[in-house]
């Protein structure tokens, strides 16, 4: 049985999630966090549908049982794809929510914009993404751009540079050419290179992630639960890795501090 002074559990694959962490936290900060990346299997973007769903739902067992988590966050658009129906029907319980692109948000910008969804290959291939593109090709042009490569960047900690640059120009430019409304960061791994996407992009463009809107959906479902922690607590973030090197949580807390 959960109790309210349990951890809230934030998974991804890596550091991505920690863009949604961070919200959570300024929504939340009451709450205990366990932060989990799984940075030793990591990217889950270009695995199959079967890869990624075994390791998410490993990895989401171990933060119920070892860490008695109280809701879930599965903070990664490619393992949302892959598993949260499964996690909703394996723990109806527990307060469970996952990521998607903001694509609502990016088509209702303007009056039939072009919109770029930079995501990894497994999130664009998925059913989520192909359903939310028919439900809104009337409202807007929306334009898939896998970006296998991408999440290493952030991986690795280089969220600036010619590296980075030449990698996404080489993907974005010959979209730019004809002329871009909006981009939806797909991945939570690149809202930490959205100084460089925007900058390549123009600012002229409006760029959209859901990390924000995923925060308040786990708010809404943590009270719905009954399971909010004492407003007077000052809650603790902690940072886990699969791959238990220090060089991870050091970096994780300076992306959790950016
Ligand atoms: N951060 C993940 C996402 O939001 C994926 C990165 C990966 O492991 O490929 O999709």
């Amino acid at each position: 049985m959960a109790k309210k002074t349990d951890p809230i559990a934030v998974f991804d694959s890596g550091m991505g999630g920690i863009s949604v962490l961070r919200e959570m936290v300024r929504l939340m900060p009451e709450e205990d966090f366990i932060y989990f990346g799984d940075s030793k299997n990591a990217p889950y973007g270009t695995k199959t549908l079967e890869e990624v769903r075994s390791l998410t739902l490993s990895n989401i067992k171990y933060l119920l049982e070892v860490h008695h988590a109280k809701a879930i966050a599965v903070a990664c658009n490619t393992a949302t794809s892959a598993a949260v129906r499964i996690l909703r029907e394996l723990y109806p319980e527990v307060p469970l929510v996952g990521v998607e692109p903001a694509i609502k948000p990016a088509v209702s910008c303007m009056d039939h914009p072009r919109v770029l969804v930079m995501a990894t290959p497994y999130t664009l291939n998925g059913d989520k993404f192909k359903n939310l593109k028919e439900v809104y090709q009337e409202q807007a042009v929306i334009e898939p751009l896998p970006c296998p490569g991408l999440m290493e960047f952030v991986e690795r900690g280089v969220l600036y540079g010619e590296d980075l640059e030449y990698f996404l120009h080489e993907k974005m430019d010959p979209f730019l050419k004809d002329g871009i409304d909006a981009i939806v960061l797909g991945c939570t791994h690149y809202p930490f290179v959205r100084d460089t996407i925007q900058r390549i992009a123009g600012d002229e463009v409006l760029l959209f992630d859901g990390s924000l809107g995923t925060a308040r959906e786990l708010r809404r479902r943590i009270h719905a639960a009954g399971l909010e922690n004492d407003a007077e607590h000052k809650g603790n973030v902690t940072f886990l890795n699969s791959t238990g090197d220090p060089g991870r949580i050091r970096l994780s807390l300076t992306l959790f501090n950016m």
